[in-house]
């Protein structure tokens, strides 16, 4: 979950070290494939200008509209997309926007969706939607009111890690049909009696069906994918994740596309033929400072992981001409689309 405030706009998290990491630079082209209130989108954009772009994706149209309206200082340097970052290719094929320099993620939802009446908080009565994207089919009341019991527990021990995600099921199956968050944070409350500990009993009923609802682990397993093809030479990766199923899905990612092989422990000789196209650029994982978390409680969960795109070695030595392509790239000029472009083609016939 990100930090923000209600409607003054987002307290954007780990600012200064998603800075860092996406090394950005002025002139540079960066992706932010989760927009939300702009906070990140604004830090990137004065701090890549002058010449600096921002492509900026959000699923959520009102997203959109507090960001452009914050990004207004920078409308010739931005494009917005309402659309979601499944689709981070297309979107960019569609717009020539690539390489880039960087692709943030900062995943999860954002204080002004945690805060709306779109139902993704127990703190107020909504009803229980919980879609980021408010054209998308199914909401959280679908789900809650038509599943079967076995289906509802199974995803609420998967996305929740919920133990009591049984006891759950079976008392919102009783209870149907539920229509309210607060109706739902009270049934859970039932099944799995008072506080435990100093999260609400139910936190993780409420994150299981919305990473559920937005299919959140399936976009991002498509959309990492995707931003590596995206990314430049020396190009950086930044994800930021809330939660330990999204952190774990960016760890391997990262940490399988900066080896060069893959093939299972004890496997006497390569055969998967997989190449590095990322190295790591810290190996620890970021978290906020005590001093973040007091100024800014929903920052607590924050993990930052980041890689930076190499290039596929062994490709370089049977395709003429790259050599000096790759000087050129890497002495002066990362600036200039063309040539990247040209470099990418290089690869990509390669
Ligand atoms: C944590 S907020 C981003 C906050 C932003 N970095 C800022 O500083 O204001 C996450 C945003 O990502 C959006 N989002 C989540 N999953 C998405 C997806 N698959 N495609 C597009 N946007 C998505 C949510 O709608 C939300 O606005």
């Amino acid at each position: 979950m990100s930090p923000g405030m209600p409607s003054s706009g987002h307290v954007p998290v780990l600012l200064e070290e998603t800075m860092r990491a996406l090394a950005v630079q002025p002139g540079g082209r960066y992706i932010d494939c989760t927009l939300g209130g702009g906070g990140h989108a604004l830090a990137i954009l004065e701090r890549s200008a002058p010449g600096g772009q921002l492509l900026g994706i959000d699923a959520d149209p009102e997203a959109i509209a507090v960001a452009r309206e914050r990004l207004a200082p920078y409308a010739d340097c931005v494009r917005l997309i309402n659309d979601n970052f499944a689709s981070l290719q297309a979107i960019c094929l569609k717009y020539d926007f690539f390489p880039v320099h960087g692709i943030l993620f900062d995943l999860g939802l954002s204080s002004l969706q945690l805060e709306s009446a779109r139902g993704f908080s127990f703190q107020h009565d909504a009803p229980l939607d919980m879609r980021f994207d408010p054209a998308q089919e199914v909401t959280a009341a679908d789900i809650v009111n038509t599943w079967a019991e076995a289906e509802l527990a199974r995803l609420i021990r998967a996305y929740g890690e919920e133990s009591c995600s049984q006891r759950i099921a079976r008392e919102i199956v009783r209870e149907r049909p539920i229509r309210s968050t607060l109706h739902l944070a009270r049934v859970v409350e039932r099944a799995v009696g008072r506080r435990r500990g100093r999260i609400h009993p139910a936190t993780k009923t409420f994150q299981a069906l919305r990473i559920t609802v937005n299919r959140e682990l399936e976009n991002l397993e498509l959309a990492l994918k995707q931003a590596v093809e995206l990314l430049g030479f020396e190009g950086r990766l930044v994800v930021i994740s809330y939660h330990s199923l999204e952190d774990r899905i960016v760890k391997q990612f990262m940490q399988r596309e900066a080896r060069d092989c893959i093939c299972p422990p004890n496997t006497p000789t390569c055969v998967c033929g997989h190449k590095a196209q990322l190295r790591l650029i810290s190996r620890r994982v970021i978290t906020p400072s005590a001093a973040e978390i007091e100024r800014n409680p929903r920052s607590r969960s924050a993990r930052l992981r980041a890689a930076e795109r190499t290039m596929v070695q062994d490709d370089c030595y049977e395709i003429p001409e790259l050599e000096n392509l790759l000087t050129e790239v890497k002495a002066k000029a990362w600036r200039r689309p063309a040539l990247l472009k040209k470099l990418q083609m290089v690869f990509t016939m390669a």
